[in-house]
């Protein structure tokens, strides 16, 4: 079982340019079966997967996360990426997905303790998922940091999101869009994530 499988996590990069075409469904629901088998605390399985391929659905989601990213204001000590979306929002033309045909958000209920914990292992097992079947990711924040955001919930509520359920993480997939049309898989280099032996 372990042949490459190492080299293979390693060589899992983040896309963030895709051609338009749209994912064939079986690919997305291996994609999706590969977010849906991610362990969950207690076995709980209460992520809810929302996936969004229609165009017009995400035109509308990017429009108003924009306009309401540029509503916003920049603060002191505010988490870099955040400040990112508000300063880029406010300069126009900013799509937090990157044009990508998919976007899966995941929800979680918000008042279970491992929404978040839960939520990470499926974007992970999507995004390898991903880079197996030659496809590109991008884990995508924006809609988590909206969740208290009332039009943008309105909205995702009209389009699934249950009661009490918060987005809690998203993945972008699509065909990368690089000149031999592959993922790039070249690994990052590893600065940080520190490793104590006891
Ligand atoms: C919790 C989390 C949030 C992230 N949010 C975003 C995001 O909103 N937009 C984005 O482009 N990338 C996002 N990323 C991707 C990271 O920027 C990326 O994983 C990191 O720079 C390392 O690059 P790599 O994925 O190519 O190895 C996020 C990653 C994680 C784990």
């Amino acid at each position: 079982m372990k042949e490459g499988m190492l080299e293979f996590i390693k060589s899992r990069r983040s896309t963030r340019k895709y051609k338009p075409d749209q994912v064939p469904d079986e690919m997305l629901n291996e994609v999706i079966e590969a977010g849906r088998y991610a362990p969950s605390g207690g076995n709980n399985q209460t992520a809810h997967f929302l996936v969004f391929r229609d165009p017009e659905v995400l035109k509308t989601l990017a429009e108003m996360a924009e306009e309401e990213f540029a509503g916003m204001e920049v603060t002191e000590g505010m988490y870099k990426s955040l400040a990112n979306s508000i300063q880029r929002a406010k300069l126009g033309g900013y799509v937090f997905h990157y044009n990508a045909p998919v976007l899966i958000a995941v929800a979680n209920r918000a008042d279970y303790s491992n929404n978040i914990a839960d939520t990470s292992c499926c974007l992970e097992n999507m995004m390898l998922m991903a880079n197996a079947l030659d496809l590109g990711s991008c884990w995508i924040n924006q809609l988590k940091w909206l969740n208290e955001n009332e039009r943008i919930t309105a909205y995702l509520r009209k389009l699934g999101l249950q009661e009490g359920e918060r987005i809690y993480g998203a993945v972008s997939i699509g065909w990368p869009d690089t000149a031999d049309g592959l993922p790039v898989r070249e690994p990052l280099k590893r600065t940080g994530n520190e490793v104590t032996y006891i």
